[in-house]
């Protein structure tokens, strides 16, 4: 019913949008059109204002984002992350047909120090098979005629003809790895020789016969014998761009689709981690992945760094986003005391000039000369050309105590004295306001930085009624990055009303776009059944994703996004509508975005006059529906934009329906 009512307030209107059309209960319109005056001059905006803001936080990176659907591919798992986990979590001893033979987790000779922990599998009697199964992350789902790459390390430890002695490998040992259903219907095989006593790297294509929404992945001996084994692991063919060791194509695109200026990663609290010894250090996500060291995740995980820096950067480039990293300011969350964590504490000062390399290190690595060490890292990686870092993340909502303040000094020193190229952007807290907030502006004035990140989770309503916060701000101080927000409503449910408020405050973020920078939503990802924090962006399962209310608004201000914003003066704000108008100067467009999150239809006269003269056709982008509807799994589109186009002209007058986020893009040329 709602969607009609939307309906009627547009469709109703198109080509005669200077009329609200006749109104249900429920849905009536102020009497007397309310006047949104557009005025110059125009004021340029930051062209980087809308992006997002990526942590491995409810499952976003492994069995997420990044495409690896092995879980515990490494045996790195272990009860320090979660009580019930060890290196064996997802995996089981298999024995079909009268084979026989035992695993064991062993760490004498690894592949790499970094990946202590490998798989030894025995196979006494080979019968129907003997070997390990995946459960992959709650399954994997596979489509028929899907590709899928498949590799694992291996060695030989002992053959079956020469057991218990120190023997000549005469026959390598066969590994047949496998995609069944759980009814063990086969639907993917290959089969992959190991043979030494070396650490070799084996690779096959899988590909699959039919469809499965719960697969498993299955690796069976063919031979007697020991092998050792790490690093099993099997991707989807088509990942994004298919890249290889890539993201999840669903997903990635749905983030591409947002068209983000820039992203921030790796993480908000993962970044500065539960005690100094979790610190998130980017060089231990760098190289081949055998070679990376995973660890515990202050969300009460496993990070494999399969995603790492590379990745992180690569991805950017390809979306045509900004990086944006984070480092933890050389003091740990002041919030984690659990997994080891401490509360805040700071690295030994005797350690941060260390510290503080590795910072320098990263910038180099992005942009260095590949003759430069890090550079030549990036270049080995496979991108010679630098990844034009522009911004650098120091500190997250640290309390803002001696030990911080101390550590965020020097390194802030040392970097602009090194890279004045880079904006380094400061930390005020994880609330909008209070001791940490005022602490850490009083800091950053001292200091004289040149952008801050600041934070809050709040009510709709504090949304509403904070429109204004910028409008105040000292213009001489620092500028401001919005790194994490997001509206809370009743229930942490992702209702339109949450996406209307957090879209009235992006127009005052445009308002504001000379001081506000950069802004992202938090958190954006979740995989369900997963979720340490709720609201988030989009959630998603194997198969499917679920695209919120919240992310369509912020689609809808980053595609139409601008470059000049003029003055908009709203009538009334109380009565739940705020307005923008920004200009795009490279096509000339006219872009006003209205929200109304009353329950009654708004007629508004729009005065563009003293700005441009739209010509031809107009597009209507809407996002309408009940206050309280949000989109599910089963019905994914009860809030979705619709679009339309209306002869520019008649668009003077249009009727903003109840509960919406409207864009109207107008051509002047
Ligand atoms: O976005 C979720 C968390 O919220 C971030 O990790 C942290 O920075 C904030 O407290």
């Amino acid at each position: 019913m709602t969607r009609f009512l939307c309906a009627l307030g547009l469709w109703g209107g198109i080509g005669s949008l200077s009329l609200v059309p006749a109104e249900p209960a429920g849905a009536q319109t102020n009497q007397a059109p309310l006047t949104l005056s557009v005025a110059g001059p125009a004021r340029p905006i930051s062209t980087d204002l809308f992006g997002i803001f990526f942590e491995d936080l409810n499952w976003a990176a492994d069995g997420g984002l990044y495409a690896e659907l092995i879980q515990n591919r490494s045996f790195e798992y272990s009860t320090a992350e979660r009580m019930e986990w060890n290196n064996f979590t997802a995996w089981e001893l298999v024995q079909r047909g009268g084979g026989k033979g035992s695993v064991d987790i062993e760490t004498a000779v690894p592949v790499h120090p970094n990946n202590p922990h490998y798989l030894v599998l025995e196979t006494r009697d080979i019968g129907a098979g003997v070997g390990v199964i995946n459960s992959g992350f709650d399954g994997i789902a596979v489509q028929a005629g899907e590709e899928f790459d498949f590799s694992l390390f291996g060695r030989q430890l002992f053959t079956g003809n020469h057991w218990g002695s120190d023997p000549v490998l005469k026959s390598p040992a066969k590994l047949s790895a496998r995609l069944e259903t759980t009814n063990h219907e086969v639907l993917a095989e290959a089969v992959v020789e190991i043979s030494g006593r070396e650490w070799q790297r084996a690779t096959a294509r899988l590909t699959a016969t039919t469809n499965a929404a719960d697969a498993r992945f299955i690796l069976l001996s063919q031979t007697k014998g020991g092998v050792g084994l790490d690093e099993i692991s099997l991707f989807p063919h088509a990942t994004f761009k298919e890249r290889p060791n890539g993201l999840r194509a669903d997903l990635a695109q749905a983030i591409a689709d947002l068209h983000p200026r820039f992203i921030r990663f790796p993480g908000g609290c993962l970044t500065h981690g539960s005690g100094l010894g979790n610190i998130y250090h980017w060089k231990n996500t760098i190289g081949p992945i055998e070679q990376r060291r995973g660890q515990a995740n202050l969300w009460g995980y496993h990070q494999s760094m399969g995603l790492g820096f590379y990745e992180y950067f690569q991805y950017c480039e390809d979306i045509g986003a900004k990086p944006l990293p984070v480092v933890a300011a050389g003091v740990c969350c002041q919030n984690a005391d659990h997994q080891g964590g401490t509360g805040q504490r700071g690295l030994p000062l005797e350690a941060m000039p260390a510290y503080i390399q590795d910072v320098l290190d990263l910038i180099e690595y992005a942009n260095g000369p590949t003759n430069s060490t890090w550079g030549a890292k990036r270049a080995a990686a496979g991108h010679p050309e630098p990844f034009h870092l522009q911004y650098l993340g120091v500190g997250n909502e640290d309390a803002q105590t001696e030990t911080f303040r101390e550590r965020f000094k020097l390194m802030y020193a040392a970097i602009k004295a090194q890279h004045p190229e880079i904006t380094v952007i400061g930390t005020v807290g994880p609330f909008p306001a209070g001791e940490d907030y005022e602490a850490g502006w009083k800091f950053a004035n001292e200091q004289h930085l040149e952008m801050v990140d600041e934070h809050g989770y709040e009510s709709p309503q504090w949304y509403w009624d904070h429109l204004k916060r910028w409008d105040s701000y000292d213009r001489t101080h620092a500028q401001v990055y919005l790194g994490e927000y997001a509206a809370h409503d009743t229930g942490r449910v992702n209702t339109l009303r949450s996406a209307l408020a957090e879209a009235a405050y992006l127009t005052a973020l445009e308002r504001n776009g000379d001081l506000v920078r950069l802004a992202s939503y938090a958190p954006l990802l979740c995989r369900q059944n997963h979720s340490q924090w709720r609201p988030d962006m989009i959630y998603f399962d194997n198969q499917k994703l679920l695209k919120t209310a919240n992310y369509y608004a912020q689609q809808m201000f980053m595609q139409n996004s601008g470059d000049q914003v003029w003055a908009l003066t709203v009538p009334d704000p109380k009565q739940y509508l705020a307005a923008a108008c920004v200009g795009d100067s490279r096509t000339g467009d006219i872009i006003v975005k209205v929200v109304n999150a009353g329950t009654n239809a708004a007629a508004l006269q729009l005065d563009l006059a003293a700005v441009g003269k739209p010509v031809g056709e107009a597009i209507i982008t809407t996002l309408c529906a009940d206050l309280g509807a949000h989109n599910t799994f089963e019905h994914p589109d009860i809030v979705s934009p619709r679009v339309a186009t209306a002869p520019a002209a008649e668009l003077r007058h249009y009727t903003a329906p109840a509960a919406s986020l409207t864009v109207l893009r107008f051509k002047t040329r």
